[in-house]
Protein backbone atom coordinates (compact mmCIF):
# COMPACT_ATOMS: atom_id res chain seq x y z
CA UNK A 1 0.00 0.00 0.00
CA UNK A 2 1.04 3.21 -0.78
CA UNK A 3 2.34 5.45 2.13
CA UNK A 4 2.12 9.26 3.05
CA UNK A 5 3.48 11.06 5.44
CA UNK A 6 1.84 14.27 6.05
CA UNK A 7 3.95 17.24 8.00
CA UNK A 8 1.46 19.51 9.42
CA UNK A 9 1.44 21.72 12.66
CA UNK A 10 -2.60 22.58 12.41
CA UNK A 11 -4.46 19.74 13.37
CA UNK A 12 -7.86 20.51 11.38
CA UNK A 13 -4.98 20.80 8.21
CA UNK A 14 -4.06 17.19 8.99
CA UNK A 15 -7.32 15.65 9.64
CA UNK A 16 -9.25 17.14 6.84
CA UNK A 17 -6.30 15.70 4.13
CA UNK A 18 -5.93 12.60 5.83
CA UNK A 19 -9.68 11.54 5.34
CA UNK A 20 -9.20 12.80 1.91
CA UNK A 21 -6.25 10.49 1.33
CA UNK A 22 -7.40 7.64 3.13
CA UNK A 23 -10.63 7.43 1.00
CA UNK A 24 -8.24 7.36 -1.78
CA UNK A 25 -6.83 4.42 -1.07
CA UNK A 26 -3.61 5.84 0.74
CA UNK A 27 -1.61 4.68 4.25
CA UNK A 28 -1.58 7.88 6.14
CA UNK A 29 1.06 8.77 8.71
CA UNK A 30 1.17 12.20 10.53
CA UNK A 31 3.87 14.24 11.91
CA UNK A 32 3.32 17.87 13.67
CA UNK A 33 6.95 19.54 13.11
CA UNK A 34 9.66 18.45 11.67
CA UNK A 35 11.33 16.27 14.44
CA UNK A 36 8.53 14.02 14.40
CA UNK A 37 8.63 13.75 10.46
CA UNK A 38 12.52 13.00 10.24
CA UNK A 39 11.62 10.41 12.71
CA UNK A 40 9.31 8.59 10.87
CA UNK A 41 10.65 9.37 7.46
CA UNK A 42 13.59 7.20 8.73
CA UNK A 43 11.25 4.68 10.48
CA UNK A 44 9.08 3.65 7.69
CA UNK A 45 10.62 5.75 4.35
CA UNK A 46 7.15 6.75 2.84
CA UNK A 47 6.54 7.17 -0.60
CA UNK A 48 5.26 10.51 -0.66
CA UNK A 49 6.01 13.69 1.68
CA UNK A 50 3.74 16.44 2.23
CA UNK A 51 5.84 19.20 3.93
CA UNK A 52 4.08 21.95 5.17
CA UNK A 53 6.34 25.05 4.10
CA UNK A 54 5.86 26.68 7.77
CA UNK A 55 6.62 24.60 10.67
CA UNK A 56 7.62 25.41 14.00
CA UNK A 57 10.90 24.82 15.71
CA UNK A 58 12.59 23.44 12.61
CA UNK A 59 10.68 24.73 9.62
CA UNK A 60 10.11 23.03 6.40
CA UNK A 61 12.73 24.43 4.08
CA UNK A 62 15.07 22.73 6.37
CA UNK A 63 13.14 19.66 7.32
CA UNK A 64 13.01 18.82 3.08
CA UNK A 65 17.02 19.70 3.12
CA UNK A 66 17.41 17.07 6.16
CA UNK A 67 14.74 13.99 3.99
CA UNK A 68 16.90 14.74 0.97
CA UNK A 69 19.87 14.24 2.84
CA UNK A 70 18.31 10.62 3.71
CA UNK A 71 17.27 9.99 0.76
CA UNK A 72 17.81 12.04 -2.32
CA UNK A 73 14.90 10.54 -4.78
CA UNK A 74 12.43 11.26 -1.68
CA UNK A 75 9.33 12.54 -3.27
CA UNK A 76 8.72 15.67 -1.03
CA UNK A 77 5.56 18.05 -1.97
CA UNK A 78 5.41 21.73 -0.21
CA UNK A 79 2.36 22.75 0.78
CA UNK A 80 2.30 26.98 1.29
CA UNK A 81 0.37 29.33 2.88
CA UNK A 82 -0.79 33.20 1.09
CA UNK A 83 2.78 34.83 0.42
CA UNK A 84 5.12 32.05 0.89
CA UNK A 85 6.29 32.04 -2.98
CA UNK A 86 9.41 32.78 -1.99
CA UNK A 87 9.85 29.48 0.42
CA UNK A 88 8.01 27.69 -2.72
CA UNK A 89 10.47 28.45 -4.88
CA UNK A 90 13.50 27.60 -2.28
CA UNK A 91 11.76 24.65 -1.77
CA UNK A 92 11.94 24.15 -5.29
CA UNK A 93 15.57 25.02 -5.61
CA UNK A 94 16.25 22.15 -2.83
CA UNK A 95 14.50 19.24 -5.44
CA UNK A 96 11.06 19.15 -3.83
CA UNK A 97 9.37 17.50 -6.50
CA UNK A 98 6.04 20.00 -6.66
CA UNK A 99 4.23 22.63 -4.58
CA UNK A 100 0.62 23.04 -3.55
CA UNK A 101 -1.30 25.72 -2.09
CA UNK A 102 -2.98 26.01 0.24
CA UNK A 103 -5.97 25.53 1.20
CA UNK A 104 -5.14 22.40 -0.82
CA UNK A 105 -8.42 21.05 -3.32
CA UNK A 106 -8.86 17.50 -3.68
CA UNK A 107 -8.23 17.31 -7.16
CA UNK A 108 -4.68 18.77 -6.92
CA UNK A 109 -3.56 17.04 -3.84
CA UNK A 110 -4.72 13.79 -5.86
CA UNK A 111 -2.74 14.68 -8.93
CA UNK A 112 0.24 15.77 -7.30
CA UNK A 113 0.04 12.58 -5.34
CA UNK A 114 -0.48 10.88 -8.74
CA UNK A 115 2.49 12.08 -10.42
CA UNK A 116 5.00 11.67 -7.51
CA UNK A 117 3.67 7.85 -7.56
CA UNK A 118 4.38 8.16 -11.47
CA UNK A 119 7.78 9.26 -10.94
CA UNK A 120 9.23 7.32 -8.29
CA UNK A 121 7.42 4.39 -10.81
CA UNK A 122 9.60 5.76 -13.77
CA UNK A 123 12.76 5.71 -11.41
CA UNK A 124 12.11 2.56 -10.27
CA UNK A 125 11.85 1.65 -14.15
CA UNK A 126 14.98 3.13 -15.17
CA UNK A 127 17.32 1.86 -12.43
CA UNK A 128 15.35 -1.50 -12.97
CA UNK A 129 16.79 -1.03 -16.76
CA UNK A 130 20.11 0.11 -15.82
CA UNK A 131 20.61 -2.44 -13.37
CA UNK A 132 19.50 -5.12 -16.07
CA UNK A 133 21.81 -3.59 -18.49
CA UNK A 134 25.21 -3.19 -16.05
CA UNK A 135 24.64 -7.19 -15.87
CA UNK A 136 24.24 -7.56 -19.63
CA UNK A 137 27.58 -5.65 -19.53
CA UNK A 138 29.22 -7.94 -16.75
CA UNK A 139 27.97 -11.10 -18.85
CA UNK A 140 29.08 -9.90 -22.22
CA UNK A 141 32.72 -9.19 -20.18
CA UNK A 142 32.70 -12.30 -19.04
CA UNK A 143 31.93 -14.29 -22.31
CA UNK A 144 34.38 -11.79 -24.14
CA UNK A 145 37.75 -13.13 -21.48
CA UNK A 146 36.49 -16.65 -21.88
CA UNK A 147 36.51 -16.67 -25.01
CA UNK A 148 40.25 -14.33 -25.03
CA UNK A 149 41.14 -17.69 -22.51
CA UNK A 150 40.22 -20.18 -24.69
CA UNK A 151 42.07 -18.68 -27.58
CA UNK A 152 44.87 -18.47 -25.19
CA UNK A 153 44.54 -22.03 -23.74
CA UNK A 154 45.04 -23.30 -27.16
CA UNK A 155 47.75 -21.48 -28.42
CA UNK A 156 49.34 -22.30 -24.77
CA UNK A 157 47.92 -25.91 -25.13
CA UNK A 158 49.31 -26.53 -28.33
CA UNK A 159 51.77 -29.26 -28.86
CA UNK A 160 54.38 -27.98 -31.40
CA UNK A 161 55.85 -24.79 -30.98
CA UNK A 162 53.55 -21.58 -31.74
CA UNK A 163 55.58 -18.33 -32.63
CA UNK A 164 53.63 -14.98 -33.62
CA UNK A 165 56.05 -11.89 -34.80
CA UNK A 166 54.86 -8.22 -35.96
CA UNK A 167 55.49 -7.07 -39.09
CA UNK A 168 59.84 -5.80 -38.65
CA UNK A 169 60.40 -9.86 -36.25
CA UNK A 170 59.24 -8.22 -33.08
CA UNK A 171 58.08 -11.67 -31.20
CA UNK A 172 54.57 -11.07 -29.45
CA UNK A 173 53.62 -14.48 -29.17
CA UNK A 174 56.16 -17.78 -27.51
CA UNK A 175 54.03 -20.57 -25.97
CA UNK A 176 55.00 -23.29 -23.38
CA UNK A 177 56.30 -25.87 -26.55
CA UNK A 178 58.23 -23.49 -28.00
CA UNK A 179 59.74 -22.05 -24.68
CA UNK A 180 60.27 -26.47 -24.18
CA UNK A 181 61.82 -26.42 -27.52
CA UNK A 182 64.43 -23.59 -27.95
CA UNK A 183 65.14 -23.01 -24.12
CA UNK A 184 64.15 -19.26 -23.38
CA UNK A 185 61.08 -18.42 -21.03
CA UNK A 186 58.38 -15.97 -22.34
CA UNK A 187 59.81 -12.78 -20.31
CA UNK A 188 63.20 -13.12 -22.26
CA UNK A 189 61.67 -13.14 -25.62
CA UNK A 190 58.57 -11.25 -25.97
CA UNK A 191 58.48 -7.92 -26.91
CA UNK A 192 62.33 -8.25 -25.89
CA UNK A 193 63.83 -10.49 -29.32
CA UNK A 194 63.71 -10.64 -32.82
CA UNK A 195 62.51 -13.57 -34.66
CA UNK A 196 66.30 -13.56 -36.48
CA UNK A 197 67.96 -14.85 -33.41
CA UNK A 198 66.18 -17.97 -33.40
CA UNK A 199 67.13 -18.70 -36.60
CA UNK A 200 70.75 -19.42 -37.87
CA UNK A 201 72.19 -16.14 -39.70
CA UNK A 202 70.21 -15.34 -43.26
CA UNK A 203 67.64 -17.93 -42.65
CA UNK A 204 64.79 -15.86 -41.14
CA UNK A 205 64.84 -13.62 -44.39
CA UNK A 206 64.91 -16.76 -46.42
CA UNK A 207 61.80 -17.99 -45.09
CA UNK A 208 60.09 -14.67 -45.78
CA UNK A 209 60.33 -14.32 -49.19
CA UNK A 210 59.51 -18.08 -49.62
CA UNK A 211 56.40 -17.44 -47.55
CA UNK A 212 55.35 -14.49 -50.10
CA UNK A 213 56.44 -16.13 -52.83
CA UNK A 214 54.12 -18.81 -54.69
CA UNK A 215 56.22 -21.65 -54.55
CA UNK A 216 55.36 -23.82 -51.28
CA UNK A 217 51.57 -23.39 -50.10
CA UNK A 218 50.92 -20.00 -52.62
CA UNK A 219 51.42 -16.19 -51.20
CA UNK A 220 51.31 -15.89 -47.58
CA UNK A 221 51.78 -19.61 -46.53
CA UNK A 222 54.70 -21.78 -45.90
CA UNK A 223 53.67 -25.39 -45.83
CA UNK A 224 55.93 -27.97 -43.76
CA UNK A 225 59.48 -27.36 -44.56
CA UNK A 226 62.41 -29.07 -42.60
CA UNK A 227 64.68 -26.01 -41.05
CA UNK A 228 67.04 -25.50 -38.00
CA UNK A 229 66.64 -23.37 -35.26
CA UNK A 230 68.96 -22.28 -32.44
CA UNK A 231 68.17 -22.84 -28.89
CA UNK A 232 69.34 -20.89 -26.26
CA UNK A 233 72.75 -22.45 -25.93
CA UNK A 234 73.64 -22.18 -29.19
CA UNK A 235 72.26 -25.82 -29.83
CA UNK A 236 71.46 -26.60 -33.83
CA UNK A 237 67.31 -28.12 -33.38
CA UNK A 238 66.08 -29.28 -36.22
CA UNK A 239 62.30 -28.81 -36.93
CA UNK A 240 59.67 -29.13 -39.93
CA UNK A 241 57.83 -25.27 -39.89
CA UNK A 242 54.92 -24.42 -41.49
CA UNK A 243 53.96 -20.59 -41.36
CA UNK A 244 51.03 -18.02 -42.50
CA UNK A 245 51.88 -14.00 -43.06
CA UNK A 246 48.82 -12.33 -41.24
CA UNK A 247 47.13 -8.81 -42.57
CA UNK A 248 45.54 -6.69 -41.28
CA UNK A 249 42.98 -4.86 -43.33
CA UNK A 250 44.84 -5.94 -46.54
CA UNK A 251 48.21 -4.84 -44.89
CA UNK A 252 50.99 -7.51 -44.10
CA UNK A 253 50.85 -7.45 -40.16
CA UNK A 254 52.80 -9.96 -38.85
CA UNK A 255 53.48 -14.06 -39.25
CA UNK A 256 53.05 -16.92 -37.40
CA UNK A 257 54.59 -20.05 -37.24
CA UNK A 258 54.23 -23.55 -36.14
CA UNK A 259 57.65 -25.74 -35.72
CA UNK A 260 57.68 -29.84 -34.93
CA UNK A 261 61.08 -30.99 -33.26
CA UNK A 262 61.90 -33.40 -35.80
CA UNK A 263 64.80 -34.67 -33.90
CA UNK A 264 62.93 -37.94 -33.22
CA UNK A 265 61.64 -38.37 -36.59
CA UNK A 266 65.64 -38.06 -37.84
CA UNK A 267 66.68 -40.54 -35.30
CA UNK A 268 63.90 -43.12 -36.16
CA UNK A 269 64.61 -42.76 -40.09
CA UNK A 270 68.55 -42.79 -39.82
CA UNK A 271 67.85 -46.25 -38.01
CA UNK A 272 65.05 -47.33 -40.15
CA UNK A 273 67.78 -46.75 -43.21
CA UNK A 274 70.87 -48.71 -41.44
CA UNK A 275 68.65 -51.80 -40.38
CA UNK A 276 67.59 -51.50 -44.36
CA UNK A 277 70.94 -50.89 -44.98
CA UNK A 278 72.14 -53.94 -43.25
CA UNK A 279 69.37 -56.32 -44.08
CA UNK A 280 70.68 -56.06 -47.75
CA UNK A 281 73.95 -56.54 -47.45
CA UNK A 282 73.52 -59.23 -45.00
CA UNK A 283 71.46 -61.02 -47.72
CA UNK A 284 74.12 -60.41 -50.46
CA UNK A 285 76.98 -61.30 -48.30
CA UNK A 286 75.76 -64.04 -47.06
CA UNK A 287 74.66 -65.27 -50.91
CA UNK A 288 78.71 -64.57 -52.07
CA UNK A 289 80.43 -65.76 -48.39
CA UNK A 290 78.28 -69.14 -48.97
CA UNK A 291 79.81 -69.59 -52.46
CA UNK A 292 83.64 -67.96 -51.94
CA UNK A 293 83.41 -71.05 -48.52
CA UNK A 294 82.86 -74.32 -49.85
CA UNK A 295 86.09 -73.78 -52.76
CA UNK A 296 87.81 -72.09 -50.12
CA UNK A 297 87.86 -74.97 -47.75
CA UNK A 298 88.87 -76.93 -50.52
CA UNK A 299 91.63 -74.94 -51.08
CA UNK A 300 92.49 -74.79 -47.82
CA UNK A 301 92.34 -78.57 -47.09
CA UNK A 302 94.64 -78.84 -49.90
CA UNK A 303 97.31 -76.55 -49.16
CA UNK A 304 97.70 -77.86 -45.67
CA UNK A 305 98.20 -81.13 -47.25
CA UNK A 306 100.75 -80.31 -49.41
CA UNK A 307 102.16 -78.88 -46.75
CA UNK A 308 102.60 -81.56 -44.77
CA UNK A 309 103.70 -83.96 -47.35
CA UNK A 310 106.38 -81.26 -48.82
CA UNK A 311 109.92 -82.36 -48.56
CA UNK A 312 111.26 -79.85 -51.11
CA UNK A 313 113.29 -77.15 -50.75
CA UNK A 314 112.97 -74.37 -47.74
CA UNK A 315 112.28 -71.43 -50.13
CA UNK A 316 108.87 -72.86 -51.68
CA UNK A 317 108.10 -74.75 -48.29
CA UNK A 318 107.97 -70.50 -47.03
CA UNK A 319 105.38 -70.08 -50.18
CA UNK A 320 103.16 -72.79 -49.07
CA UNK A 321 103.12 -71.57 -45.56
CA UNK A 322 102.09 -68.15 -47.22
CA UNK A 323 99.05 -70.01 -49.22
CA UNK A 324 97.99 -71.27 -45.76
CA UNK A 325 98.17 -67.98 -43.67
CA UNK A 326 96.56 -66.07 -46.31
CA UNK A 327 93.72 -68.88 -46.95
CA UNK A 328 93.06 -68.96 -43.55
CA UNK A 329 92.33 -65.27 -43.25
CA UNK A 330 90.12 -65.45 -45.85
CA UNK A 331 88.25 -67.87 -44.10
CA UNK A 332 88.19 -65.98 -41.34
CA UNK A 333 86.88 -63.46 -43.00
CA UNK A 334 84.38 -65.45 -44.44
CA UNK A 335 83.18 -66.72 -41.29
CA UNK A 336 82.93 -63.14 -40.07
CA UNK A 337 80.49 -62.61 -43.13
CA UNK A 338 78.67 -65.39 -42.36
CA UNK A 339 78.16 -64.79 -38.51
CA UNK A 340 77.37 -61.47 -39.24
CA UNK A 341 74.67 -62.72 -41.87
CA UNK A 342 73.65 -65.64 -39.91
CA UNK A 343 69.70 -66.74 -39.75
CA UNK A 344 69.79 -67.47 -36.01
CA UNK A 345 67.31 -67.72 -33.47
CA UNK A 346 67.72 -65.89 -30.30
CA UNK A 347 67.31 -67.99 -27.48
CA UNK A 348 66.52 -65.48 -25.07
CA UNK A 349 66.14 -65.94 -21.14
CA UNK A 350 66.00 -63.46 -18.01
CA UNK A 351 69.38 -62.52 -17.17
CA UNK A 352 70.91 -59.73 -14.65
CA UNK A 353 72.61 -57.35 -17.38
CA UNK A 354 75.17 -56.87 -14.57
CA UNK A 355 76.25 -60.67 -14.86
CA UNK A 356 76.83 -61.32 -18.74
CA UNK A 357 78.79 -58.26 -17.99
CA UNK A 358 80.87 -59.48 -15.65
CA UNK A 359 81.12 -62.67 -17.74
CA UNK A 360 82.19 -61.09 -20.45
CA UNK A 361 85.04 -58.80 -19.27
CA UNK A 362 86.24 -61.74 -17.25
CA UNK A 363 87.28 -62.89 -20.32
CA UNK A 364 89.27 -60.27 -21.74
CA UNK A 365 90.22 -57.74 -18.28
CA UNK A 366 93.27 -60.80 -17.57
CA UNK A 367 94.89 -60.21 -21.59
CA UNK A 368 97.73 -58.17 -22.34
CA UNK A 369 96.05 -55.25 -24.04
CA UNK A 370 94.05 -54.65 -20.68
CA UNK A 371 97.16 -54.19 -18.46
CA UNK A 372 97.36 -50.52 -19.07
CA UNK A 373 93.55 -50.12 -18.72
CA UNK A 374 91.89 -49.00 -15.31
CA UNK A 375 88.49 -50.63 -15.30
CA UNK A 376 85.35 -48.76 -13.38
CA UNK A 377 82.37 -50.12 -13.03
CA UNK A 378 78.91 -48.42 -11.78
CA UNK A 379 76.11 -50.66 -11.34
CA UNK A 380 72.61 -49.61 -10.73
CA UNK A 381 71.28 -52.59 -9.05
CA UNK A 382 67.46 -51.62 -9.23
CA UNK A 383 67.73 -53.18 -12.79
CA UNK A 384 65.14 -56.02 -13.12
CA UNK A 385 66.19 -59.35 -15.22
CA UNK A 386 65.83 -58.45 -18.63
CA UNK A 387 65.44 -61.06 -21.36
CA UNK A 388 68.56 -61.37 -23.77
CA UNK A 389 70.54 -63.96 -25.63
CA UNK A 390 73.54 -64.07 -23.18
CA UNK A 391 75.62 -65.14 -26.48
CA UNK A 392 75.16 -62.71 -28.43
CA UNK A 393 74.75 -60.34 -25.92
CA UNK A 394 78.34 -61.22 -24.84
CA UNK A 395 79.40 -60.80 -28.31
CA UNK A 396 77.89 -57.48 -28.29
CA UNK A 397 79.67 -56.21 -25.41
CA UNK A 398 83.05 -58.06 -26.35
CA UNK A 399 83.11 -56.37 -29.58
CA UNK A 400 82.43 -52.54 -27.99
CA UNK A 401 84.93 -53.29 -25.21
CA UNK A 402 88.05 -54.15 -27.65
CA UNK A 403 86.82 -51.70 -30.09
CA UNK A 404 87.14 -49.20 -26.74
CA UNK A 405 91.01 -51.07 -26.38
CA UNK A 406 92.25 -50.62 -30.03
CA UNK A 407 91.02 -46.53 -29.43
CA UNK A 408 92.69 -46.39 -25.74
CA UNK A 409 95.97 -48.36 -27.37
CA UNK A 410 97.23 -49.17 -23.66
CA UNK A 411 96.13 -46.41 -21.18
CA UNK A 412 93.50 -45.07 -20.20
CA UNK A 413 89.84 -45.72 -18.36
CA UNK A 414 87.10 -47.65 -19.27
CA UNK A 415 84.25 -46.73 -17.42
CA UNK A 416 80.86 -49.47 -17.40
CA UNK A 417 77.74 -48.14 -16.21
CA UNK A 418 74.54 -49.58 -16.02
CA UNK A 419 71.15 -47.48 -15.16
CA UNK A 420 67.06 -47.79 -15.28
CA UNK A 421 65.71 -44.73 -16.83
CA UNK A 422 62.52 -45.79 -17.22
CA UNK A 423 61.45 -48.99 -18.73
CA UNK A 424 64.66 -49.14 -20.70
CA UNK A 425 68.25 -50.75 -18.98
CA UNK A 426 71.45 -48.61 -20.56
CA UNK A 427 74.54 -50.52 -20.30
CA UNK A 428 77.08 -47.75 -21.06
CA UNK A 429 80.48 -48.13 -22.48
CA UNK A 430 82.90 -44.85 -21.88
CA UNK A 431 86.30 -44.68 -22.88
CA UNK A 432 89.17 -42.54 -22.66
CA UNK A 433 90.50 -43.32 -26.28
CA UNK A 434 90.96 -41.13 -29.42
CA UNK A 435 87.41 -40.18 -29.91
CA UNK A 436 86.34 -39.71 -33.41
CA UNK A 437 85.17 -37.19 -36.49
CA UNK A 438 81.54 -36.60 -36.96
CA UNK A 439 82.53 -38.30 -40.41
CA UNK A 440 83.47 -41.49 -39.07
CA UNK A 441 80.80 -41.51 -36.21
CA UNK A 442 78.19 -41.15 -38.95
CA UNK A 443 79.42 -44.38 -40.74
CA UNK A 444 80.52 -46.88 -37.94
CA UNK A 445 77.42 -49.49 -38.00
CA UNK A 446 78.00 -49.56 -41.23
CA UNK A 447 78.86 -53.15 -42.75
CA UNK A 448 82.64 -53.36 -43.37
CA UNK A 449 83.60 -50.29 -42.35
CA UNK A 450 86.54 -49.68 -40.57
CA UNK A 451 89.50 -47.92 -39.60
CA UNK A 452 92.03 -49.99 -38.69
CA UNK A 453 94.69 -51.59 -40.79
CA UNK A 454 93.18 -55.20 -41.46
CA UNK A 455 96.07 -57.43 -42.38
CA UNK A 456 96.52 -58.23 -39.17
CA UNK A 457 92.75 -60.30 -39.52
CA UNK A 458 91.25 -58.13 -37.59
CA UNK A 459 89.44 -54.69 -38.42
CA UNK A 460 87.09 -56.04 -41.00
CA UNK A 461 84.22 -53.61 -39.69
CA UNK A 462 81.68 -55.93 -38.81
CA UNK A 463 81.78 -55.42 -35.08
CA UNK A 464 79.48 -52.73 -34.87
CA UNK A 465 77.58 -54.02 -37.75
CA UNK A 466 76.85 -57.44 -35.99
CA UNK A 467 76.14 -55.51 -32.35
CA UNK A 468 73.54 -53.45 -34.06
CA UNK A 469 71.81 -56.33 -35.85
CA UNK A 470 71.92 -58.23 -32.39
CA UNK A 471 71.02 -54.95 -29.86
CA UNK A 472 68.03 -54.33 -32.84
CA UNK A 473 66.81 -57.94 -32.27
CA UNK A 474 66.22 -56.93 -28.23
CA UNK A 475 64.00 -54.32 -29.55
CA UNK A 476 66.75 -52.27 -28.04
CA UNK A 477 69.19 -49.33 -29.64
CA UNK A 478 72.85 -48.21 -29.82
CA UNK A 479 73.55 -44.39 -29.09
CA UNK A 480 77.24 -42.58 -29.43
CA UNK A 481 78.59 -39.99 -28.82
CA UNK A 482 82.56 -39.26 -29.30
CA UNK A 483 84.74 -36.18 -29.43
CA UNK A 484 87.97 -36.44 -31.09
CA UNK A 485 90.97 -36.50 -28.35
CA UNK A 486 88.70 -36.91 -25.75
CA UNK A 487 87.27 -40.71 -26.08
CA UNK A 488 83.86 -42.12 -26.75
CA UNK A 489 80.24 -43.77 -25.01
CA UNK A 490 78.53 -45.97 -26.31
CA UNK A 491 75.21 -46.45 -24.61
CA UNK A 492 73.15 -49.65 -24.90
CA UNK A 493 68.83 -49.87 -24.18
CA UNK A 494 67.25 -52.62 -23.78
CA UNK A 495 63.93 -52.48 -22.60
CA UNK A 496 62.91 -53.76 -19.49
CA UNK A 497 59.78 -56.06 -19.51
CA UNK A 498 57.33 -56.94 -21.60
CA UNK A 499 58.79 -54.95 -24.01
CA UNK A 500 61.32 -57.81 -24.74
CA UNK A 501 59.56 -59.46 -27.79
CA UNK A 502 60.80 -63.00 -29.28
CA UNK A 503 62.21 -62.14 -32.83
CA UNK A 504 65.20 -62.75 -34.94
CA UNK A 505 67.42 -59.36 -35.60
CA UNK A 506 67.43 -57.85 -38.96
CA UNK A 507 70.33 -58.75 -40.97
CA UNK A 508 70.01 -62.05 -39.70
CA UNK A 509 66.56 -62.31 -40.79
CA UNK A 510 67.69 -63.63 -44.74
CA UNK A 511 64.16 -65.40 -45.70
N1 LIG B 1 85.44 -46.74 -28.92
C1 LIG B 1 85.81 -46.30 -30.11
N2 LIG B 1 86.65 -45.22 -30.20
C2 LIG B 1 87.02 -44.75 -31.42
N3 LIG B 1 86.60 -45.28 -32.60
C3 LIG B 1 85.79 -46.34 -32.57
C4 LIG B 1 85.34 -46.90 -31.33
N4 LIG B 1 84.50 -47.91 -31.62
C5 LIG B 1 84.45 -48.00 -32.96
N5 LIG B 1 85.22 -47.06 -33.53
C6 LIG B 1 85.37 -46.84 -34.98
O1 LIG B 1 84.35 -47.54 -35.67
C7 LIG B 1 84.89 -48.38 -36.67
C8 LIG B 1 84.01 -49.59 -36.84
O2 LIG B 1 84.02 -50.41 -35.70
P1 LIG B 1 83.68 -51.94 -35.85
O3 LIG B 1 83.79 -52.56 -34.54
O4 LIG B 1 82.40 -52.05 -36.59
O5 LIG B 1 84.80 -52.45 -36.81
P2 LIG B 1 86.30 -52.67 -36.47
O6 LIG B 1 86.55 -52.63 -35.02
O7 LIG B 1 87.06 -51.70 -37.31
O8 LIG B 1 86.50 -54.12 -37.02
P3 LIG B 1 86.00 -55.47 -36.34
O9 LIG B 1 85.17 -55.08 -35.18
O10 LIG B 1 85.24 -56.14 -37.41
O11 LIG B 1 87.24 -56.15 -35.94
C9 LIG B 1 86.28 -48.68 -36.15
O12 LIG B 1 87.15 -49.03 -37.20
C10 LIG B 1 86.69 -47.36 -35.49
O13 LIG B 1 87.12 -46.44 -36.45
MG1 LIG C 1 85.43 -53.74 -33.70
Amino acid sequence: MTKILLVDDEASIRNMMRMTLELDGYQVLVAENGPTALKIFRETSPDVVLLDVRLPGIDGIEVLSRIKAIDADAEVVIITGHGDMDMAVEALRKEASNFLAKPVSEELLGLSIKRSLEKIALRNKLKQYTRNLETLVREANVELEKAYQFRENIIENCPDALVCIRKGGEIIIFNSAAERLLGYKKHEVIGKMNIVSIYPQGVAKQIMKLMRSNDLGGPGILQKREATLIDKWGKEIPVSISAAILYDSGQESGSVGVFTDIREKLKLEKQLLRSEKLSSLGKLSAGIAHEINQPLTGVLTFAHLLLRKYKGDERTRKDLETIVRETTRIRGIVQGILDFARETRMQKKPYRIEKVLDQTLEIIVHQQRFFGIALEKDYDPSIPEIVVDSNLMEQVFMNIILNALDAMDGTGTLRVTTRLRDQWAEVSFQDSGHGMPEEILDKIFDPFFTTKDSTEGMGMGLGLAVSYGIVRGHNGDIQVTSKPGEGTTFTLRLPVGEAATEGPPPGYNLD
